[in-house]
This record gives structure tokens, sequence and C-alpha cells, in this order.
């Protein structure tokens, strides 16, 4: 059995990437690894045995809530699910005093809300370690997927011979902690996004930064040709999670252009893969794609069906890999052996 000990750092928050150091990085995707192999093999280890675990959700969630029920559930931990209506978080009690309960019930807490200031204070004020399962400016939980999915797509290639491209709506969630995370794993990444929609300037400052110490190389464009050379290609959804419906016009007239489709791959390169955080709009089987698509004539939106469900798409695998990512964080902060 593989000695997990060295991976341990009991107490430990996940909040965002810059948080972490880029060893502290590599290692989290590394225990993902051995934890899955555990999973597949059958020989795993119940290393958060009694543990409880309470999974706040203030926006919806398919993914995240569920990697971290069953991981919890593997590992032999309990959890309480408090869904967006379900608590009196927000409305009622502060999050502040909310933190201070939930931390004489529960051994950790995972957060997904509006913005990132939430999940500070609750890792401030609850005494117990805090994971961010999305705000608006950071995903890091996602990024450990993606990052172990490319791992296993990059045919042995490591992480500082891989070149990733970002294409869409680059001021949210995904754009910003795909170029740190890139940053801190040594990437050649290229966030290639129309100028309205560039992460902060701030951000962009900080992965260059990280990257002098990774070897890092960061490039923020509007030019869709530097897309050319690209082992993975990722993209997201154009209106995010709490943002009104008003904001799809201009939107689709932004990012048009970056529709992830056959061309934009064929640019990318023969061997690059297709990467989607999920949920996607790649056909007409949701409303949102069947409205966009009656309104705007858009039929997929941020990527054709013909790229989402074709042979270099690995976006089912990225999901699996929440699940082993998820254990990893928890394991990381909770674990006993
Ligand atoms: N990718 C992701 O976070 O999915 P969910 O919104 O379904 O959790
Ligand atoms: N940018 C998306 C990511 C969903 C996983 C959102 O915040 O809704």
């Amino acid at each position: 059995m593989t000695d997990i000990a060295e991976y341990l750092k009991p107490g430990s928050h996940l909040l965002k990437e810059d948080d972490e150091t880029p060893r502290d990085w590599h290692r989290l995707i590394e225990l993902a690894a051995i934890l899955k192999k555990q999973k597949k093999s059958g020989t795993e280890v119940h290393y958060l045995r009694g543990r409880n675990i309470v999974l706040v959700f203030a926006k919806t969630s398919t993914r995240t809530r569920c990697a971290f029920e069953v991981a919890a559930a593997d590992q032999g931990a309990s959890t309480t699910y408090l869904d967006p209506q379900g608590s009196q978080m927000g409305h009622k009690e502060s999050i502040s005093d909310t933190a201070h309960v939930l931390g004489r019930f529960f051994d950790a807490i995972e957060f997904r809300g509006d913005d990132q200031s939430q999940v500070d204070i609750l890792a401030a004020d609850s005494g117990v370690p805090v994971w961010n399962g999305l705000t608006a400016q950071w995903h890091p939980t996602q990024m450990l997927a993606d990052s172990l999915t490319m791992a296993e797509h990059s045919g042995g290639k490591p992480f500082s011979e891989i070149t990733y491209s970002y294409v869409g709506d680059a001021r949210y969630n995904m754009g910003r902690s795909l170029l740190i995370n890139g940053a801190l794993l040594g990437c050649d990444v290229r966030i290639v996004a129309p100028r309205e929609l560039w992460p902060d300037q701030e951000v962009i400052e900080r992965g260059n930064e990280i990257a002098v110490a990774t070897g890092a190389s960061i490039t923020v464009t509007d030019d869709i040709r530097l897309v050319a050379g690209s082992d993975f290609v990722h993209t997201d959804i154009w209106v995010s999670m709490g943002e009104p419906k008003e904001v799809w016009a201009e939107r689709i007239e932004l990012l048009r252009p970056y529709r992830v489709d056959e061309a934009l791959m064929e640019l990318a390169g023969p061997n690059a893969k297709f990467m989607h955080c999920l949920p996607a709009f790649h056909d007409l089987n949701t409303t949102v794609g069947r409205q966009v698509f009656e309104e705007f004539g858009l039929n997929g939106i941020e990527v054709t069906d013909q790229v989402f469900s074709g042979p270099r798409s690995v976006v089912f695998d990225q999901a699996e890999n929440r699940l082993h990512t998820i254990k990893a964080v928890m394991v990381r902060s909770l674990g006993s052996l």
C-alpha cells in the first residue's frame, strides 16, 4: 500500500489556487492519482473515517456535490448537504455566525457561492478546514481535476511541456483559475478572449509572477490563432451562474468568434484534446440551449456538438476526475492513517 503520510496537511483550507505553493499543488494532483488507483483496484483505505463534513451550496451543482458526497462515502465520512434555499445563511443569519455554528458541528466545510469573500469569512470564523466548491472568482477543485486529466491524456509529457488554451469568457472563475493553475504547474498557457472579457490585470500579473519561479509561460490575447500548438483546448459556458440572462445578447456578440468548432480544433493542432468543466451547451437538449437557438440561431453555444461528442473530447474523463481530486483535497486536510 502507498504511504500517503507525506501528502497530509492537517487543517489545510483550499480557498484559491494562489494560496498554494507550486509544490503543494503538484502534490495534491499526485495524491489524487494515488487515491484513484486505490479505488480502481479495490484497495481504498478509509482515511476520513468518522469525519463529518457539511456541503453548503448557495448555487446549484451536479458534479461538485456528487464528487464530495461519493468521495466522503468512499473514505468513511458523513456529509450533510445544505441546498441553495435550505439554510438560514445569508437571509436570516450572517455568514460569520453560520461559520461559528458549522465549526461546532463539522470537521470541515465545503462552500459554493457568489463572492470569494464569503469563503474567506467561513475560513476565518469556523475554525475548521474550508474548501471552495466554486465562487465567481475561483474554481480550485475544478483545476485539480483538469490537471489530472491533462496529465493522463498528455502522452506522458510532464506539465512543464504541456501547452493549453482557454477560449471564451476569461474574466470569470474558469479563465482566472486556468491562468493561475497553469502558472503553478509550469505550463504554456494561452488565455484567448475578447479584450472586454480578459481576466483582471491583477490576476495576469500574479500569473506572470508565479511563472518566473515555475518556468510557465502566460499569454493573454484576443487573437484566436494563438491556440496553435495546444495540447488541450478548454472552454466554459458564456454566461455563468449568478449572471442575469440579459447579458446573453452582448456575450454572444463578443464570443461568437471564439466558439469551439472543428476549425478551431484544427487550428489548435492535430492532437489537441477538447476540455470543458461542464455543464456545456452543445446541442438543443437543454432549456437554455433551445432558447438561445430560437433567439440567436446558435445550435450549440460555446462548443459545437461535433467537437463535444467527437473523438478529441475528454470531458467525461475530466468529470470523473472531480471525484478523485476532491477526495484528495479532503484527505489532505483531514486524513488520518
Ligand atoms: N464543473 C462543475 O463545477 O460542475 P457542477 O456545477 O455540476 O458542480
Ligand atoms: N463559469 C461557470 C462554471 C460552472 C462549473 C459558472 O460559474 O457557472
